[in-house]
């Protein structure tokens, strides 16, 4: 009936910092907008520009590309001071988003409370507190008595006037329940009130905004934020984000009809990672390396972070007897630190029965695999194999699930098959033709698991180290 244009969804597959950006960069040429369903200023990537570098957290990916539309949809949690200061990096590269950004009218503000309570109870999950979480609450909650908790932009763009003195009484409210210490609430607001008057222009009232332009002929890419094993249902819940992150929720926080789905583009990292706590039972040194990688200093910052490992020896490291050191030698190559936290991510081997859940529950067709170029480096290890978790081990069974009780899923034990390794460095290379063989064998394994094409992989973090396998 209205099926003119179409909706592609890319998603992580695994627990984040999958290198989603750097694909949708490689295929926006093929659509006409590129918008986001869920999350808000949690997400986050650094992009290195000409001028400088430069940190998107709301605005889709796609803002390079001058002539795409971009949208942030009903899903989303605005933050209007941080995108604010987002909007100005990108308007200090030149790049214009007048007529061309536009943010769902239904889509919830994130207000001063959420990220001051976010600040003191996320401590445990390891939020990014940026207030995601108990923004979502309120949503939720709705209100409490005769207050208003749940407030969108579409409210404030209609009636800042009526909208703006709620949000200080549930600052108020907030600081006497909480205790937020030393606190300007009037600077807040009026800030607040600043920074809404500037992005007001870019809130849509008409929620079918976006449906009218697929209707009509446009081609959407869905940009999805954190990851599968983040969902707040699907995944290690309660270590989680607070919102859907799977490709069934583009379609409700995309603010488009499920009728226009064409297909599910997943995207996982060859050496998986994971920030904050939780389950993650390929973890290189398990919960010790758990405990080392979440511990702070006493004034907040990572204890063992990026700078603290680069003294460390690291071919040692790599030579290791204990899969803990291992995984220090693998996170100092393969670079995963926090990108503004400098804390380090955990780091483990492809997980195939994870990866399996991931691309059943969404039916992931096109799978891109990064940073395979650090696979290589498993040739300097003393085992001089190539790792893949085939299976768990679960109180002395053998199962390919996870199951659905986080409890129990910290219990599996990863069963480990090995491939050949190969010594080539893959960060040169630009073409299928010239992939060392056992890396073929490799791939070939994963597809057969999976029964999932991949069809590009990365081999470094350059626009150009992208190689593309099969047409998608
Ligand atoms: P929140 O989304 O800030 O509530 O954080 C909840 C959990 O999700 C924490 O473990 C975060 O580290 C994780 N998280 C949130 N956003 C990202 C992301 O973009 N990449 C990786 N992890 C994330």
């Amino acid at each position: 009936m209205f099926n003119k244009g179409y909706a592609d969804v890319l998603i992580g597959l695994q627990y984040g910092d999958e290198g989603k950006a750097r694909v949708v960069d490689n295929i926006a040429h093929n659509y006409d907008i590129i918008a986001r369903f869920n999350g808000g200023a949690n997400a986050g990537h650094t992009v290195e520009t000409s001028k400088g570098k430069l940190a998107l957290n709301q605005v889709p990916s796609g803002v390079f590309y001058r002539d795409k539309i971009l949208y942030m949809g009903s899903g989303c949690v605005i933050n209007p001071e941080k995108l604010v200061a987002e909007i100005k990096g990108i308007e200090a590269l030149d790049i214009n988003l007048e007529g061309r950004f536009h943010i769902a009218g239904q889509a919830s503000v994130v207000q001063p409370h959420h990220i001051l309570i976010d600040g003191i109870t996320g401590g445990k999950i390891g939020t990014t507190r940026n207030g995601i979480g108990p923004c979502y609450a309120d949503r939720a909650n709705r209100m409490d008595g005769s207050r208003l908790l749940h407030i969108r932009m579409g409210d404030l763009k209609h009636d800042p006037e009526y909208f703006f003195p709620l949000i200080a009484e549930n600052l108020r409210v907030a600081a006497e329940t909480y205790n937020f210490g030393d606190i300007d609430q009037v600077e807040i607001i009026q800030k607040m009130k600043t920074s809404f008057a500037s992005i007001s222009q870019y809130v849509e009232n008409d929620p079918l905004f976006l449906q009218r332009l697929v209707e009509s002929g446009k081609k959407v890419l869905f940009e999805g934020a954190q990851s599968v094993m983040l969902d707040v249902m699907k995944g290690c819940v309660p270590y989680v984000t607070s919102s859907h992150t799977v490709a069934g929720a583009a379609y409700v926080g995309g603010d488009l009809s499920p009728a226009f789905h064409r297909k599910t583009i997943g995207i996982v990292k060859a050496v998986m990672s994971r920030v904050g706590n939780g389950p993650f039972p390929s973890e290189f040194g398990g919960e010790a390396s758990e405990e080392y990688c979440i511990s702070l200093n006493e004034d907040g910052t990572p204890k063992h972070g990026k700078h603290f490992e680069a003294q460390l020896n690291l071919n040692e490291m790599l030579y290791s007897h204990h899969p803990f050191e291992v995984g220090k030698g693998l996170r100092v190559l393969s670079k995963e630190y926090g990108t503004v936290t400098t804390r380090p991510r955990r780091i483990g081997i492809l997980d195939l029965p994870q990866l399996n859940y991931a691309i059943r529950l969404n039916g992931v067709t096109d799978l891109v695999i990064n940073k395979c170029d650090v696979l290589r480096e498993y040739s300097g290890t003393r085992n001089n194999k190539l790792p893949l978790v085939k299976s768990y081990e679960f109180r002395g069974e053998s199962i390919n699930y996870i199951p659905s009780s986080t409890m129990a899923y910290r219990e599996c034990k990863a069963e480990i098959e090995n491939y050949e390794t190969f010594d080539e460095d893959l960060t040169t290379m630009r073409s299928k033709e010239e992939l060392p063989e056992n890396l073929k064998i490799f791939l070939n394994a994963i597809e057969q698991t999976t029964g999932t094409s991949v069809v590009a992989i990365g081999v470094g973090p350059d626009r150009e180290q992208f190689i593309t396998l099969k047409d998608f």
